[in-house]
């Protein structure tokens, strides 16, 4: 049946081609997914194949089915790397967010990967790297859940409690700090832009402990993510068109609490601490407004011209807290930033800033591994000088639209103290739209991608001593 659709050209194995041949004695089914040009092909193709297939399946009851792992293995791909991508592509291709649906078509419950007799042999190492792969992609689609809540359900005081939910799970240490606490720490970045809300901000803490390598304790790596529930601007109101996309910019914040999820269930080295810096930006009489001077955690005060700059001074908090508290090895923030950061990159790629060439490497060998594209971007005296306060000590918004993922960035660093720090910008690829949807690779779906929970759990996998 093969040859024969070859022959009549019904199949030509071309990229997102997708055809189904029905076995004569019973019925049986066999789906075909094109992997392109030989000389192209990549993990990135098998990942979006296998996807392809997962979701061409969908209403089409079956509820299984079974990848031929050699007919995935060719060039560079070998066959972990095969079935890594295949099992991203089964778990994150298979994702819809329909818990608010009536009705929704089923989809493909379970996939099998049969080895073939060259890889057989190697049985034991491919099941460990699938357990391992499985657990990345799935704490991927529980965070494309969460991150997919809409502004009125999942406002702070929620997200707190799905993260006190995660620590009773996995026997993590977590802490959440109200209105009243971050008062008396001197917070007062998260709390000025939750000021206009009713729905008070908090800032969460999850610790993992680590499992350490060799003599020494572990290292440790903070985690930082923007979280806002629902970005309006604030009293810099934005426009009404795609308003609503800014639910996703709590982003960042559930990016780093999937990120925890899989670090503790695959037991990494490193100890992990994430932060949340969760609130909804509103315009009201209680507002923070233009012109507010603003005392952080660090001490450092801000100057706020731009109600709509709010992520950065939710999060100065939040990078001050890890720097004092926890003297990390390394701090990563991860933040739906900058409308900039979309120009510059597009909608697949996130932009990296960091203070520190290993630690930019390893989140670019991460991204490599794990086919969430990211790309560096400079930060020089330039961006630091344009973010200097007259008044206060940084400014959170420049006169001159330039460069404003560099600014952000140059006023983000005024809060790491020393530490070793990158930042990761997924203002574009964090979620998909109708409009940019067609031109994504079939592992997204409509909505949120998590991006960063994968690339962030390779980093803390590989990271060195
Ligand atoms: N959350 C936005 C950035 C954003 C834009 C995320 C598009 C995802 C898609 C952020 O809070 C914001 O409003 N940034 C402003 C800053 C400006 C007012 C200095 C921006 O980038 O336009
Ligand atoms: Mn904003
Ligand atoms: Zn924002």
């Amino acid at each position: 049946m093969l040859a024969r659709s070859w022959a009549q050209k019904e199949f030509r194995g071309k990229r997102r081609e997708l055809t189904v041949l029905h076995r004569p004695s019973d019925g049986g089914r066999l789906v075909l997914v094109g992997l392109g040009p030989r000389a192209k092909y990549s993990a990135e193709v098998a990942r979006r194949a296998a996807a392809e297939a997962v979701k061409g399946l969908r209403g089409k009851a079956a509820p299984r089915v079974g990848f031929a792992l050699p007919s995935f293995v060719a060039g560079g791909v070998d066959a972990e790397r095969a079935l890594r991508a295949i099992a991203d592509g089964a778990v994150l291709g298979g994702y819809e967010f329909y818990q608010y649906k009536a009705t929704f078509e089923a989809g493909v419950e379970e996939a099998t990967i049969y080895l073939g007799a060259a890889a057989r042999s190697r049985g034991a190492s491919l099941r460990r790297a699938l357990d391992e792969e499985r657990t990345i992609a799935e704490a991927t689609v529980w965070t494309r859940e969460r991150a997919n809540l809409p502004p009125n359900v999942a406002f702070p005081e929620r997200i707190a409690e799905e993260a006190r939910r995660l620590g009773t799970e996995l026997g993590l240490k977590v802490t959440v700090f109200d209105e009243a606490a971050l008062a008396k720490m001197g917070c007062g970045g998260i709390l000025a832009v939750g000021s206009g809300s009713s729905h008070p901000p908090r800032m969460i803490v999850l610790e993992y402990a680590g499992r350490g390598r060799g003599r020494g304790p572990p290292r440790t790596v903070a985690l930082v993510g923007k979280g806002i529930t629902f970005d309006s601007g604030g009293i810099s109101i934005k426009p009404a068109p795609q308003m609503s996309h800014m639910k996703f910019d709590k982003s960042g914040a559930m990016a780093v609490l999937g990120t925890v999820r899989a670090a503790a269930l695959l037991k990494v080295a490193p100890r992990v601490v994430g932060i949340l810096c969760c609130c909804e930006n509103l315009p009201s009489g209680s507002s923070y407004r233009p012109g507010d001077l603003v005392r952080t955690f660090s001490g450092k005060i801000i100057e706020v011209l731009n109600t709509d700059a709010e992520g950065r001074v939710a999060l100065s908090d939040g990078l001050g807290y890890a720097d004092a508290t926890y003297q990390p090895d390394a701090v990563i923030d991860v933040a739906t930033l900058t409308g900039g950061e979309v120009v510059a990159l597009g909608d697949d790629t996130g932009g990296l800033v960091s203070n520190d060439d290993p630690l930019a490497r390893a989140l670019l060998a991460a991204s490599a591994a794990t086919g969430e594209p990211i790309w560096r971007m400079p930060l020089t005296d330039y961006h630091r000088e344009l973010v200097r306060s007259e008044v206060g000590d940084v400014r959170n918004s420049i006169e001159i639209p330039t460069a404003a993922m560099l600014t952000a960035s140059a006023f983000l660093e005024a809060f790491v103290g020393d530490r070793r720090w990158a930042h990761l910008d997924i203002a574009g690829p964090a979620y998909t739209t109708l409009s940019t949807r067609k031109y994504q690779p079939a592992y997204q779906n409509w909505g949120a991608t998590a991006f960063g929970v994968r690339l962030l759990t390779r980093y803390l996998l590989d990271a060195g001593p």
